[in-house]
């Protein structure tokens, strides 16, 4: 009798002329939580612990995510911060759009790769997705991510009520036919061999 054969998803990575977007790998662990353990970041995210714990991290780097797709964001081979789609019908209560979430390590703000890595992001959804929106919702005094979505395109449009918070924060979208700023992805190739990129 022929043995079979367990399909294994092939996991893809992004490059960008600037940066690679990696699958999530326990082997960034320490470097992501010496970087994700600053309130400032923190602060600006809706799923993130706090305190952080070095195995809060470490557990969803090793972790799937059926609900979302999610990348390590590496610059010159160092992890620098993680972004991610959360897919169509995700959410409590579900939404019908891809959402994008995102942050980067402090020491490395202020020098667009915030914005290259959301472009590549936007770019990816619009690619897999039939959807004519994507989505993100920001907090009101994150003034530097609302900047990386209007550069990108994205338009406040109203206040949403998220369950998770028990708040209204606002919520910005990108039509696909306003996505004009391309995230210049050079290549989108399969990634069997995850240490090609983690080096
Ligand atoms: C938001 C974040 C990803 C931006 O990353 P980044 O690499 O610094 O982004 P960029 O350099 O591409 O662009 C930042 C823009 O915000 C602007 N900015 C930064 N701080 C600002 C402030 N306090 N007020 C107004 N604009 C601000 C910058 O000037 C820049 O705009 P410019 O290019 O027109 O000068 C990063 O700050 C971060 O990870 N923050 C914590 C987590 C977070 O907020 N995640 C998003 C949740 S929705």
């Amino acid at each position: 009798m022929m043995a079979t054969r367990k399909r294994v998803e092939v996991e893809t990575a992004m490059r960008t002329p600037r940066l690679v977007l990696s699958p999530l790998d326990p082997r960034h662990a320490r470097a992501l939580f010496e970087l994700l353990n600053d309130w400032d970041v923190v602060r600006m995210l809706s799923e993130v612990p706090w305190p952080l714990r070095y195995e809060d991290v470490e557990t969803f780097l090793a972790s799937e995510h059926p609900a979302t797709e999610d990348f390590i964001v590496l610059d010159a081979r160092d992890p620098i911060g993680v972004i991610g789609i959360k897919k169509p019908g995700s959410g409590e209560p579900p939404r019908k759009m891809p959402r994008l979430g995102y942050w980067i390590g402090r020491p490395h703000w202020g020098r667009g790769i915030g914005t290259a890595a959301v472009a590549a992001l936007v770019d990816r959804a619009f690619a897999k997705y039939p959807h004519d929106r994507v989505g993100a919702g920001v907090f009101r005094e994150n003034a530097a991510s609302q900047r990386v979505l209007e550069k990108l395109g994205f338009r406040y449009t109203h206040d949403e009520f998220f369950d998770a918070l028990g708040i209204e924060i606002p919520y910005y979208l990108l039509e696909r036919s306003h996505a004009v700023l391309r995230s210049e992805i050079t290549s989108q190739k399969p990634c069997a061999e995850r240490a090609d990129f983690t080096g």
